[in-house]
């Protein structure tokens, strides 16, 4: 996919902010605090109507602003789409083609992004919760099923613990409700850990060739997805309801003494192994990089295999973390396919005779200048 036109109307640092690109490799450059991740950011959020750095839309809103206003104009394989997302303290309205969307999920995913950023180290070595929170980024992009699925788990979760908690205060003495919690917990628990598993297998074998081809084959990489009880391939949705169920009835005791609900997809985790050792304890920062690396390159393929088309691939100050051979070979390998969005504090090191595309914008205090060739 392509995007033509992206125009932002008090988001973040830009009052008024128009481009048009026809271009497939765009780099924005310019020294920091300037607006250059804020621009990238607002891609990723009109793909999925949240930032990819902050949980709070408020903060997307220009201060001292009522509204923050995103459009699009994005072309798919199938012909041109629109795509509009205001933003308020109240919440947001999307619209494809001038049409407003009742759930944001039936917008999430039309526009579809691939973001590197620093941060994603974290998905190697930070806490589950981040990995959790790739995953169902990830997954909720090419099925938007899931994530209806992701908030109903959470609010049942929710309702299931302050059950638990009024169990363990002595509030209420009677266990009965649980099981109608438990029921509807392990439905929707079920379903998100079938995509997860089916989502690490898949990624997976992309990943393992593209780190191949980072490291000069060098390197073997591994995705391990691992779910608070063992889960194994064969299982189908039946049989892993009722050793769901069985894992809740064996920790009730303990749920209730603590509180908490003890298993399920909200404690699911995701191990990253290269050459047999585990990335987060033995790798080199280098090594965790390459990994985060691998994982994200390796979800462009994903994409493209499931919607039939490459997303955009937005690398958001990432250059100067690769040498400059890798920088270049980077943004070449993926300049023919994959329209790319890159930021950065330089082009020193940039290879530009390579890239057969590209334009140049100067980023400064949220205004934005095309440099003439
Ligand atoms: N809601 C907002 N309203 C106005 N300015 C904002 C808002 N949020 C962030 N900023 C400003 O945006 C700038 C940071 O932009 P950013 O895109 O992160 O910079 P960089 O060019 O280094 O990537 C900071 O100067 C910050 O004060
Ligand atoms: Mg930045």
């Amino acid at each position: 996919m392509f995007l033509n036109k992206l125009s932002l109307t008090n988001y973040r640092n830009y009052d008024r902010f128009e481009l048009e690109t026809s271009h497939q490799v765009n780099l924005f450059v310019g020294p920091n605090a300037q607006g250059k991740t804020n621009l990238l950011e607002s891609i990723y959020v009109m793909a999925l109507t949240k930032s990819h750095r902050t949980h709070q839309d408020k903060q997307l809103i220009r201060w001292n602003e009522d509204q923050a206003l995103l459009t699009a104009e994005v072309d798919k394989r199938y012909g041109p789409v629109r795509l509009s997302l205001s933003i308020t303290p109240q919440g947001k309205k999307a619209k494809i083609n001038g049409l407003e969307q009742r759930k944001l999920s039936s917008f999430i995913g039309t526009l579809n992004v691939v973001m590197f950023a620093p941060e994603d180290l974290e998905i190697v070595k930070g806490a589950p919760g981040i990995r959790r929170r790739f995953l169902d980024m990830e997954i909720g992009q090419v099925h938007p099923g899931y994530l209806y699925e992701v908030t109903q788990y959470q609010k049942v979760l929710v309702q299931r613990n302050n059950y638990l908690k009024q169990l363990a205060s002595g509030k209420s003495a009677n266990a009965a409700m649980l099981d109608i919690w438990n029921e509807q917990l392990v439905q929707f628990g079920i379903k998100i850990m079938k995509k997860r598993q089916s989502f690490i297998k898949k990624l997976q074998v992309w990943a393992e060739r593209i780190h191949a081809g980072i490291t000069n084959g060098r390197e073997e990489i591994l995705l391990e997805y691992r779910p608070s009880f063992p889960l194994s391939e064969e299982e189908d949705e039946a049989m892993l309801f009722d050793r769901f169920m069985l894992k809740l009835s064996q920790a009730k005791e303990q749920e209730i003494r603590r509180g908490a609900t003890l298993a399920g997809p909200h404690r699911d985790d995701m191990v990253f192994w290269i050459n047999g050792k585990e990335v987060h304890v033995y790798g080199s920062q280098g090594q965790q990089r390459t990994t985060a690396l691998s994982l994200k390159l390796a979800e462009l393929e994903l994409i493209r295999e499931e919607l039939g088309e490459y997303p955009l691939l937005l690398l958001d100050d990432v250059l100067s973390e690769l040498d400059p051979y890798r920088q270049t070979q980077l943004i070449e390998t993926f300049q023919d396919k994959v329209q790319t969005f890159v930021t950065t504090t330089s082009l020193d090191s940039v290879n530009m005779e390579k890239l057969r595309d590209s334009a140049v914008y100067h980023v400064a205090g949220g205004a934005v200048t095309e440099q003439a060739d």
